[in-house]
């Protein structure tokens, strides 16, 4: 029924969001990932379809079920994160980038499986992902850009860090050791911060009360970008 509430306010604009983790292989059985459960970009997905957006989300591998109204592509490893998002962004008026994009790849992957030698110990060689978001920043044209921060420790100078180097409207800063925060549970706790050097702290709520308040300040802030 929540789509029945929701107000249309996002009538009009193409959404993409990303979400979830993404998968670097090793070998046909083995990948390195995170801990990323994807439900605070299906969130984010189910909430603008709700308002009436057009929403494309990028989904690594999560065991979510895909919001009604939403188109998905399925991804697993950062390049193919990489492939779709550039493919679909260039006609979305915001990009909501709250995947966990793995930043290495194994350098090579085995077609058969690694087996375990006689030594104690195994070196893995790792090869770094393209950054997806900072060229999104780079794209030409007129996108509200979202990024997300999951940081351990010095939240606010690491967030603002990464909103000026990925040249991002707002960026979503996430203290993954605070309580009610982080990967795996329903409820986050974030700072926002804006371009313009805005932080506002938001209280702990749920993902989908997160989502909806995450979209009023990117839909009043949206227009005013152009200005
Ligand atoms: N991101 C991305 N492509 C990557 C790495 C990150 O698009 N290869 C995006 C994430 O989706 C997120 C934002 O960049 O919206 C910040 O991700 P985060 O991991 O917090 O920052 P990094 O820039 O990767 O820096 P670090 O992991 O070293 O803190
Ligand atoms: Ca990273």
């Amino acid at each position: 029924t929540q789509h029945l509430l929701a107000p249309q306010d996002l009538t009009g604009e193409t959404v993409l969001v990303t979400a979830g983790p993404t998968r670097e292989e090793l070998d046909p059985m083995r990948f390195l990932s995170n801990h990323s459960s994807g439900k605070m970009g299906y969130a984010i997905a189910r909430a603008a379809a709700d308002r009436g957006a057009r929403v494309r989300l990028v989904a690594g591998p999560t065991a979510l079920s895909t919001p009604r109204g939403v188109e998905l592509r399925q991804v697993v490893s950062a390049r193919e994160m990489h492939a779709a998002v550039m493919d679909l962004a260039s006609d979305c008026s915001i990009v909501v980038k709250a995947a966990a994009v793995a930043d290495y790849r194994p350098a090579c992957r085995q077609d058969q499986k690694i087996k375990k030698g006689g030594e104690s110990t195994l070196s893995l060689e790792l090869q770094r992902n393209p950054d997806i978001l900072a060229e999104l920043g780079q794209l030409q044209g007129e996108r509200f850009l979202v990024g997300f921060a999951a940081e351990t420790e010095q939240l606010l100078e690491n967030a603002r860090r990464k909103l000026q180097d990925k040249n991002l409207d707002l960026i979503v800063a996430n203290d993954l050791t605070a309580e009610g925060a982080g990967f795996a549970g329903d409820t986050n706790v974030v700072r926002l911060i804006y371009r313009n050097g805005d932080v506002e702290d938001l209280p702990q709520m749920s993902k989908d009360q997160l989502a909806h308040s995450l979209l009023d300040r990117i839909r009043s802030r949206l227009h005013g970008k152009e200005e």
